[in-house]
């Protein structure tokens, strides 16, 4: 029920999707002059081998050795055969989930935090700035900065600074510093897009210090596929050809693209990203050039997007209240390869409390949304009689969001 590698069995590649689109993904755009971004664009917020990365041609990737040996921390992770849920749901089909909630923090963001706080220290930077929306990511990060001896600034999204205190006390503990953002209006609950405007502020006016985001960007899609190059490995020792259908959360696209990209030219697999109703950038957003942040700083990206200065509803799944989406995910949903789609929170929960009770651990917010919908395709492959191999990604564990648990059980939570 559960297949586990050794640690010499890790991923010492990253899968490089970016040559294997059936069409190249457009350039970002420099914010002022809308012109295509070139490297000493980008120079003054990352180091060079991390804007190299971003447009990389090179199919495959190689994992550095310091990045390897704190990856060995928790890596390779699990993959699970979640029986008891099937049982519960009386399904013909197999549904299999990569466990990613075994990092130190609890997610799968430390697989990029690790990988840029190791190219950041090389070039020689100091200090890193950054977003959370949650604090998973801030907490990732501030976990890597303390392996790798930098400074760590954390803008986090005022609505969660308020809802998550423990995920502040991580990023304290592991030595980061962490703000309320948006930092010049205490009054605005913020966003993502907020936050990310305050750490590219801050990354801009400072020599010593470099930004670092935790999704959206090529190269944080490539360091997170150790996910599902494990999880194919995992899948042929539990005696499964391929998986019919790949499930993700979906706020920037990062543990999806972890999980589904290696699949991407694997024929006959489906791959689908699941988002909030209330945050529906694949499945109503408009496909459109926009920046990254809410201020519009930050170069211009070829997305899904909800528009810039859309702030989503204060939900749980607070790394999910993201107005665009992936560059990759974004170009995949549009030409067919990948489907969307969406959930409200009552749902999720529902979905969340059911695996609870039949499998144990208790999930993220943003993790329950493709529990939700590994459910639903049990559910239709129950309908239709048909087996079916259903591989979804466990991207965190919610410890830290029993809050919104709480409101889920007492009938507290609204769907706005
Ligand atoms: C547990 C968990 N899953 C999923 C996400 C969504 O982000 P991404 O789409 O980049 O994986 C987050 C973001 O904070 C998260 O913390």
């Amino acid at each position: 029920m559960r297949w586990n590698l050794t640690p010499e069995q890790i991923p010492t590649a990253w899968f490089n999707v970016l040559p294997r689109l059936t069409e190249p993904l457009p350039p970002p755009l420099h914010p002022g002059t809308r012109e295509p971004v070139g490297p000493d664009d980008l120079a003054p917020l990352f180091p060079m081998a991390l804007i190299g990365q971003e447009v990389s041609a090179e199919p495959w990737i190689d994992v550095p050795g310091p990045v390897l040996d704190v990856l060995r921390l928790w890596r390779p992770t699990p993959l699970v055969r979640a029986r008891r849920l099937e049982e519960a749901l009386g399904t013909p089909a197999r549904i299999y989930y990569k466990d990613e909630s075994v990092s130190p923090a609890g997610s799968h963001k430390p697989n990029t935090a690790v990988a840029q706080a190791f190219y950041n220290k090389e070039e020689g930077t100091r200090r890193l700035s950054t977003e959370t929306g949650a604090g998973q990511w801030g907490s990732a990060l501030s976990f890597a900065c303390s392996l790798f001896d930098l400074e760590c600034k954390v803008y986090m999204v005022r609505a969660s600074y308020g809802q998550k205190p423990y995920r502040r006390v991580m990023i304290e503990t592991w030595g980061g510093e962490v703000v309320p953002s948006p930092v010049d209006d205490p009054d605005h609950p913020g966003s993502l897009g907020t936050a990310i405007s305050d750490a590219v502020r801050d990354a801009a006016g400072r020599d010593d210090t470099h930004y670092s985001l935790g999704s959206v960007l090529n190269h944080v899609l490539l360091h997170q596929t150790v996910i599902g190059l494990e999880a194919k490995e995992q899948l042929a020792l539990a005696g499964e050809e391929r998986p019919d259908v790949v499930i993700g959360s979906c706020g920037g696209g990062s543990n999806l693209g972890g999980l589904t990209l290696p699949f991407v030219p694997d024929e006959g697999v489906r791959l689908v990203a699941v988002e909030p109703t209330s945050c529906p950038t694949l499945t109503e957003g408009r496909f459109d050039y926009d920046f990254g942040d809410t201020a519009g700083m930050t170069p211009l990206l070829p997305m899904f997007t909800l528009g810039h200065d859309f702030i989503p509803p204060a939900i749980h799944a607070g790394g999910l209240r993201y107005h665009g989406d992936a560059p990759i995910i974004s170009a995949l949903v549009r030409g067919g390869r990948m489907e969307a789609v969406a959930y409200p929170q009552a749902k999720v929960f529902e979905a969340a409390v059911q695996f609870a009770r039949t499998q144990g651990t208790i999930a993220a917010p943003e993790t329950s949304h493709a529990i939700r919908a590994a459910i639903d395709e049990a559910l239709a492959a129950k309908e239709e009689g048909a087996e079916r191999v259903i591989l979804f990604g466990y991207s965190g564990h919610g410890l830290l969001d029993l809050q919104a648990y709480d409101d889920h059980l007492h009938g507290r939570l609204v769907d706005a």
